[in-house]
């Protein structure tokens, strides 16, 4: 048998290491403190789940579900995009329900012909899925560098007339992990101008827009004149339910949404009804996200004092629940890992998202209130000598 050679070339996912070096030193008996998921552990949007256990108990029957969701959903959706971004959506043609964004972002590349060379864009620091999705299928991928200096966005301006015309899928993801840097109205404004004069597709991941400190950050539903994007959205963040599976794909390019139908049902990611009733609860409700951005901002402002205190440098944090930090003492993400395995805090390494990551680091503080004054206890004590 001939593997997929994109399989070789990666050992493990990125990520997956550190889970494993976290499960390590609990093993030992460490009282480990592990903060490279962005997987919340306070509440589930509550309603969620009574929503599903009534689903569930009137339910005699299990059958497929259908697989851009049924109308109700799709209904709850396009009411959700009008009332927080004034946009319309067409229920039927321009919104389809996905088990979580993972598999729709990862999936989305079956959508377009890439024989003559064309390529998958995303910046030099992302989620890896944008990465494996195009090593997986083979497909021609371009990092765009990324730099504190660039506001960790690809800088739009460096890119010649010639390159833009080998870009089909332009991956971007703001508010962005890991950075948590956030694409202004006016950046979102310029790449669309660019996606329709060389003729990409903007695919916009937002799982973090709904959990915001300061002002609502811009999104791509913003551009409602526009046919070069497609928006990605997730409950999973927003009303704290990866474990449900439930996203949404939205355009209002009718074209693209039909070819987005016709490819999704052979890839058998119906999701269950039962959840699409929970979902449709979610989505009707504005406030919790509020509610939960209220407790991140405190829980924030308690790990970013004590960093502080410590000299770390801090970039972004107005909205996600990740705070992306380096530190004059410390040139390597590694040597900022090990500062932290001292005192029993698993974070991520910059590098686990890219080269352009190195120096850095990420810490998630989806955690509860008590757990995050621990962390901040614990970074108190890391063997730095103070501000420099
Ligand atoms: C940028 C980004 N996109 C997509 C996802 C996938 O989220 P989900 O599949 O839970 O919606 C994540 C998860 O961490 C993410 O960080």
């Amino acid at each position: 048998m001939k593997y997929n050679t994109y399989l070789s070339s990666k050992n493990e996912y990125s990520l997956s290491k550190y889970h494993n070096l976290a499960n390590q030193l609990k093993a030992d008996g460490h009282h480990v403190i592990n903060l490279t998921t962005g997987d919340p552990i306070e509440r589930t949007y509550p309603e969620a789940y009574k929503a599903m256990e009534e689903s569930l108990t009137n339910r005699k029957i299990s059958q497929y579900p259908s697989f851009k969701g049924k109308v109700s959903l799709r209904q709850s959706i396009a009411d959700w995009a009008q009332r927080n971004h004034k946009i319309e959506f067409n229920p039927d043609t321009q919104v389809c329900s996905t088990n979580g964004s993972k598999e729709a972002v990862f999936h989305l590349a079956l959508l377009f012909d890439w024989s003559e060379g064309q390529e998958i864009w995303a910046p030099s620091l992302s989620y890896p899925v944008y990465a494996s999705s195009a090593g997986l299928f083979n497909i021609p991928f371009r990092e765009l560098p990324v730099s504190r200096e660039t506001n960790f966005l690809p800088d739009l301006d460096t890119i010649s007339a010639n390159d833009w015309h080998k870009c089909q899928m332009f991956w971007i993801n703001s508010p962005h992990n890991p950075t948590s840097a956030i694409a202004s109205k006016d950046y979102l404004q310029k790449l669309l101008k660019l996606a329709e004069q060389y003729d990409f597709l903007v695919c916009s991941d937002e799982c973090y827009n709904d959990i915001f400190y300061k002002d609502l950050p811009s999104s791509i539903l913003d551009f409602p004149e526009s046919q070069n994007w497609l928006c990605i959205r997730s409950l999973s963040k927003r009303s704290h339910m990866t474990g449900f599976r439930s996203g949404a794909l939205l355009s209002q390019n009718t074209e693209l949404m039909k070819k987005i139908l016709l490819m999704r049902p052979a890839l058998g990611v119906g999701t269950p009804d039962f959840i699409q009733d929970a979902a449709i609860a979610a989505w009707n409700d504005d406030q919790h996200p509020k509610q939960f951005s209220e407790e991140y901002k405190i829980k924030q402002k308690i790990i970013r004092e004590a960093l502080e205190s410590k000299g770390f440098e801090i970039f972004g944090g107005d909205a996600s629940f990740y705070l992306w930090f380096s530190h004059p003492q410390f040139s390597s993400s590694e040597q900022l890992m090990e500062l932290f395995i001292e005192q029993h805090l698993v974070l991520t390494p910059g590098t686990a998202f890219g080269k352009d990551g190195e120096g850095f680091i990420r810490m998630v503080y989806c955690s509860t209130l008590n757990q995050c004054e621990e962390i901040a206890k614990r970074i108190q004590s890391l063997n730095i000598k103070g501000p420099s």
